[in-house]
């Protein structure tokens, strides 16, 4: 089978590191990859949104499936424009259709479809423009903090927490008048929920699932979660407050009902399902759904999955995942983020990397590098996840440490307190 994965960021490498373990792998694209997806893979100068020159690379390369990391090409409709081409439709798309990627496109389309199925989430209501009025009654209704949300996509900005109600109504104003542009035509206002958040991953065929090891990322850039927030700054799994029977919780009022509900509405779901959860007194709820594996947790996920993950997606495409038994890897994985120095504010590129050949008990998944000339140079804001294995999550934690300890380039920055709070 030839493979072509979309996306160039830790999460694609670490998809791209594990599908090459797979006897079922003939030949594996990544487009436009990163320098750590050239170790295992072909990387491919395509951008993951030119969905024609996608199609045709596929065609001339003979490419059977095409496995999505990011989401933007799902909302973009990738899936769709592949299966309603004649030429086109014998290639499999891991990834729900435009539609249903719109469970991370929309919050308010996720609101609704939560509402519909009972799945258990924060109470809600959505405001456009002319609403603002009864978007502010709304805001005196709740109690103080206020969880103010853009609609739309806000490259992970569009969410507000504001303590003080004459302040949220103003910011209330400045997004339904474009503060995100688009994305915040309309806001949803939420109950806030006071818990701790950690991530669980199905893959499913659009009636069967079956789930992935479950992961807790770090999102702030400072330790003690303080500061800005980042795309993630590492990554652990299992999680210590995660148990068997939270798991079991999460699976019967979550996912099933989750997995059901597509079947239901008749959506043409195929791929991965990211729950953002959070666990409330004991119960966990829905913090928001992606379509997609999370970055960093991938990074921590993929490499505590013993079963060949190319066949999971064979079975993904042809609706026989109720047959997939999935086995996991019962030691800790921690993953640690090397970034740029400013991120996640403004931050330089094409700084050298060296002392990579040193590290010897990490699996380093690339995300912002490059290969230039031979040399291996920053080009991202999030460098590089240093991925460990041990039986505790401190000696897993140990290791990613060490290992960037043996790597340099100008302005290398982590977190040292990953893990250390669970
Ligand atoms: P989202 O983009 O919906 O995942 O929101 C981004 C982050 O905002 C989440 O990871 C949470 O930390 C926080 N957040 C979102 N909604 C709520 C809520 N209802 N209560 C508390 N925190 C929230
Ligand atoms: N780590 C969170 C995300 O991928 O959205």
């Amino acid at each position: 089978m030839n493979i072509l994965l979309l996306g160039s960021g830790g999460r694609e490498h670490a998809l791209a590191w594990k599908m090459a373990q797979s006897s079922r792998l003939s030949k594996l694209y990544v487009a436009p990859g990163n320098g750590g997806t050239s170790e295992v893979a072909e990387n491919v100068e395509l951008a993951v949104n030119d969905f024609p020159s996608i199609a045709s690379f596929c065609q001339a390369k003979k490419v059977n499936m095409i496995v999505v990391g990011p989401e933007d090409p799902l909302v973009n409709g990738v899936k769709d424009y592949f299966e309603t081409n004649e030429q086109l439709k014998h290639i499999a798309v891991i990834g729900p259709d435009a539609a249903s990627a719109q469970l991370e496109g929309s919050k308010a389309f996720c609101k609704k479809f939560m509402q519909k199925h009972q799945v258990p989430t924060a109470a809600y209501q959505s405001f456009t423009a002319n609403e603002l009025e009864a978007g502010h009654a709304f805001l005196e209704s709740l109690k103080p903090p206020y969880v103010l949300k853009a609609d739309g996509l806000a490259a992970g900005k569009g969410v507000l927490i504001i303590q003080n109600l004459a302040e949220a109504k103003a910011e209330l104003k400045n997004m339904l008048e474009g503060k995100f542009g688009k994305a915040s035509e309309k806001v949803v206002i939420e109950e806030f929920l006071d818990g701790i958040e950690f991530s669980v991953f199905a893959l499913t065929d659009g009636k069967n699932y079956v789930l992935l090891p479950v992961a807790k990322d770090y999102k702030r850039i400072g330790e003690g979660d303080t500061g800005l927030n980042t795309g993630g700054m590492g990554a652990v799994s299992p999680v210590p407050f995660v148990d068997a029977a939270m798991m079991k919780k999460v699976e019967e009022t979550i996912v099933k009902p989750t997995i059901n509900g597509f079947a239901q509405d008749q959506m043409n779901y195929t791929g991965f399902v990211f729950f953002g959860l959070i666990k409330v007194e004991g119960t966990p709820m829905v913090i928001e759904y992606n379509v997609r594996l999370g970055d960093p947790e991938t990074e921590v996920v993929l490499p505590r999955l013993k079963s060949d993950l190319v066949e999971l997606f064979e079975m993904t495409a042809n609706g026989t995942l109720d047959q997939a038994t999935v086995v996991f890897d019962e030691q800790s994985v921690c993953t640690v983020m090397v970034v740029s120095e400013g991120y996640p504010g403004s931050y330089p590129k094409g700084k050298k990397i060296t002392g990579l050949e040193n590290v010897t008990d990490s699996q380093v998944f690339h995300a912002g590098t490059t290969l230039k000339d031979g040399e291996l140079l920053t080009s991202g804001g999030r460098v590089m996840a240093f991925s460990s294995y041990g039986n505790t999550k401190e000696v897993a934690l140990a290791k990613s440490y060490a290992s960037i300890n043996k790597v340099c380039y100008e302005g290398i920055t982590f977190r040292k307190d990953i893990g250390f709070d669970l």
